[in-house]
């Protein structure tokens, strides 16, 4: 009977809104130089996925997907919900399918990410609702050069983003009216915004803008971020006589990478009035993505310098990595104190080690792998081994991430080792290579949890340990312990000691499946 009362009464609390003041709504809060997101008072990891782009909308084609995430290991689905569908006609709202997508991730103990596809998904506008697509003149389109129109809405028409507003702020609305269990955590505003086909906007407006004067905003900018600006911008910047007033050809020079940054101030300035006005009704965190390879204005990190001057409704600038080198990317969509959020990546088995680099090494608030609705056999996939090993370690990462206590890699031939300082000791971690185990790729992550304890996880890698702090000068392994955490509580399984750690010399992990292992050091002379 309690059981059935506690039951109703969270369904009556999740089927109101978030309450005024209510401090578990979703946010991002800092933790050391780390920025987190806190969901319901705690912090929360995204283990995700995104589901192919049609998917969320049909919520019968919906019905088996949500096991198919849990075998997965997911916590948090990235689910598509589209301007056409929300405002099939002008002022008719329909949020059945938004109301029926809440009730299946909550059903399955699912948290949701919702991506809005409204004036651009890959540059184009196909998502805005046929009566905006119509109608042509209220709603002008891009050009490109010799005056060919496209289907792109224009970044330079208030009427284009003042309708888009408008729908985002209702959905906004009506999530926070009815999300009172906070399943709804983020949202995407757009999907991979940019110009293609040109470097630049060239219709009428956008002309008239290019040979304006940069916006008092950006001047703005520019004087206060002078000496901190990225060195993509301050580049052109610099080029053109460092000014801080002046028409864009004068202030950032011409040619592609100048309309670059022209298109990213003007998608920036856009996005942000559609993210002011969603944030106005309800102010969860809202993020934008990047395609990586294109040019156009997207949020790409060269001109990361334009989104955090144009959007500051929008807290992370988050890049889709499908290639390229996965660690630079990190660290460059880390600077400018940018929280790392993942969107779309692969769910090889690759991509699944590069995760332990991003959520270790780089804070991520979490990592999600796109059209994961088709990977087959789920339940053994290299996505869900990864997962059920970050799932169980998300409250160490969590406490530890920002705190310099905590640092994950990935290691293969060319990269062999990293040195990494944690809580007083020099970690040297290597590929677990010794007479039985040869291991060419490596992966994991380690955290600093008490006096001379440790907390791994991963798999093909080994840890010495070389203190840093006064006192006696070499490090032993007093015990190393492999084990699970249940519900946050370590249960420890074998103790691992002879070749299992290297007759005590080393703390491994065999490249077998990953797993978690907690080590203890001491220290002698
Ligand atoms: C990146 C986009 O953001 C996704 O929506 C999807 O179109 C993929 N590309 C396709 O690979």
């Amino acid at each position: 009977m309690r059981h059935l009362l506690a039951y109703l009464l969270l369904c009556a609390c999740a089927s109101f809104g978030a309450q005024a003041g209510d401090a578990g709504v979703p946010h991002l809060r800092k933790q050391g130089h780390a920025t987190e997101l806190m969901v319901d008072g705690k912090p929360f990891l995204i283990l995700g996925g995104e589901l192919h782009n049609s998917s969320s909308s049909s919520l019968p084609y919906m019905e088996p997907i949500w096991d198919h995430m849990l075998a997965l290991n997911f916590n948090t689905v990235l689910a598509p919900v589209s301007w056409e569908l929300v405002e099939p006609q002008e002022g008719h709202l329909d949020f059945s399918l938004v109301d029926g997508l809440i009730q299946g991730a909550r059903q399955h103990h699912l948290h949701l990410v919702f991506l809005w596809l409204a004036s651009w998904k890959n540059g184009t506008s196909s998502y805005v609702p046929v009566w905006v697509k119509k109608d042509f003149h209220r709603f002008p389109r891009a050009r490109l050069a010799h005056g060919e129109t496209i289907e792109v809405l224009s970044t330079l028409a208030p009427a284009n983003w003042q309708a888009d507003a408008k729908a985002f702020a209702a959905l906004m609305r009506h999530i926070r009216e009815t999300d009172g269990a906070h399943t709804v955590l983020m949202m995407q505003v757009e999907n991979e915004v940019g110009v293609r086909g040109d470097t630049r906007d060239r219709s009428e407006a956008a002309n008239a803008a290019f040979d304006a004067g940069i916006p008092k905003e950006l001047s703005a900018f520019l004087e206060k971020n002078k000496d901190t600006m990225i060195p993509e911008i301050q580049k052109h910047w610099q080029a053109a006589g460092a000014k801080t007033k002046g028409t864009w050809k004068s202030v950032f020079g011409s040619g592609a990478e100048a309309d670059e940054i022209f298109m990213a101030w003007n998608y920036a300035r856009y996005v942000d009035h559609v993210a002011a006005a969603g944030k106005s009704e309800y102010a969860i965190p809202m993020y934008v993505n990047a395609c990586l390879g294109c040019a156009g204005g997207g949020p790409v990190a060269r001109v990361m310098d334009m989104w955090l001057a144009g959007a500051p409704h929008i807290d992370i600038l988050s890049p889709d990595i499908y290639g390229g080198d996965f660690q630079k990317s990190c660290e460059h969509f880390t600077r400018r104190g940018n929280p790392l959020f993942i969107p779309e990546m692969h769910s090889s088995e690759e991509a699944t080690r590069d995760m332990f680099l991003a959520v270790g090494q780089y804070n991520a608030i979490g990592t999600s792998p796109f059209a994961v609705d088709s990977i087959k056999d789920p339940a053994t996939s290299p996505l869900a081994r990864s997962y059920a090993i970050l799932q169980q370690v998300a409250p160490v990462i969590l406490a530890q991430q920002g705190e310099s206590r905590l640092t994950g890699f990935v290691l293969n031939k060319e990269h062999p080792s990293v040195t990494r300082e944690l809580d007083g000791y020099e970690l040297t971690i290597s590929l677990d290579q010794i007479f039985h185990s040869h291991a060419d790729t490596g992966y994991g992550l380690v955290a600093a949890v008490g006096a001379d304890e440790f907390i791994g996880a991963g798999s093909g890698f080994r840890v010495t340990f070389k203190p840093k702090t006064p006192g006696p000068t070499l490090a032993g392994i007093a015990a190393v312990d492999e084990g699970t955490y249940r519900d946050g509580k370590w249960i420890p399984g074998r103790r691992l000691n002879g070749d299992e750690d290297d007759q005590g010399q080393t703390w491994r992990f065999s490249s077998d499946a990953p797993k978690i292992e907690r080590c203890t050091v001491y220290r002698y002379q």
